[in-house]
């Protein structure tokens, strides 16, 4: 309760045994975090399903804080910055836009909404992290739990250390924006690699090279620089 009061403008806290989504319910509410200990209906980016057995952790943060929706990526990254610092002990490392990696395996993902207008938007941040929660056989060569590399893991303390870093990250956005990306950055391991991004139905195939200040991460193609604000990012070997 403690960690969650540092949240800015955070008042109500909603703990369920089991919803069928935290981001869907937080969406209703305002101010709110809402946390659950299993999800039925776990939803990840792009229409994908979010595993969410019981022993992992599934948060959704409704922010009330105004701006546009345009800033939206910005808060994901943001977000990203905040579970990898919890998870920072693991070696854990973003992903472009803001998977979070151990071993090159997902540990973490990060599913940003908007409820209202163009120009102020109310944010729903959700974050899953795989804790002690069982790994379902078809993904067990893409995800792992903090479990499998560390036994005596306990969800209430990367929940509190989650909770400490968001607020930490939020009392400085947007005034120091740039020392956040610069967190990013020392955080990711996207930045200097071959990679092919998938946005828009395009395809970018090149060399990550840096992020700039809106979130947008320039990849050098053979066209010349490219700037992507959002999409799915794979890493290649050439
Ligand atoms: P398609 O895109 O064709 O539906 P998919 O396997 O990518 O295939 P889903 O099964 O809907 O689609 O979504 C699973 C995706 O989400 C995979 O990319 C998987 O890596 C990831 N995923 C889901 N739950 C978890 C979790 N708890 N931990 C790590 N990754 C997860
Ligand atoms: C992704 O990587 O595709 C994003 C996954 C986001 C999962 C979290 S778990 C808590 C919150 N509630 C949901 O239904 N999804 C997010």
């Amino acid at each position: 309760a403690l960690a969650l009061k540092k949240i800015p403008g955070l008042q109500n806290f909603y703990y369920f045994r089991e919803v069928d989504s935290t981001n869907r319910f937080a969406k209703e509410v305002e101010n709110s975090a809402v946390f659950a200990e299993t999800q039925s209906a776990g939803r990840g980016r792009i229409g994908r399903k979010w595993e969410s057995q019981r022993g992992g952790l599934y948060v959704s943060f409704s922010l009330n804080i105004s701006i546009p929706v345009n800033e939206i990526p910005k808060l994901t990254l943001l977000a990203g910055v905040a579970v990898a610092k919890t998870l920072e002990d693991y070696e854990a490392r973003i992903k472009w836009p803001n998977d979070v990696l151990i071993n090159d395996k997902k540990v973490s993902g990060i599913l940003s909404e908007f409820v209202g207008e163009e120009l102020s938007a109310r944010v729903i941040m959700g974050i899953g992290i795989n804790v002690k929660n069982k790994i379902p056989g078809h993904l067990r060569d893409k995800a792992i739990s903090l479990k499998e590399i560390d036994e005596s893991v306990s969800i209430t303390d990367i929940f509190v250390r989650l909770c400490t870093n968001l607020s930490e990250l939020m009392k400085r956005y947007p005034s120091e924006w740039k020392s956040i990306l610069g967190e990013w950055k020392r955080l990711s391991s996207t930045i200097g690699k071959h990679v092919v991004i998938e946005a828009g139905g395009r395809k970018y195939r090149g060399m990550a090279i840096d992020i700039d200040l809106d979130g947008g991460l320039i990849v050098r193609t053979e066209h010349g620089n490219e700037k992507i604000i959002s999409g799915e990012c794979f890493y290649t070997s050439y």
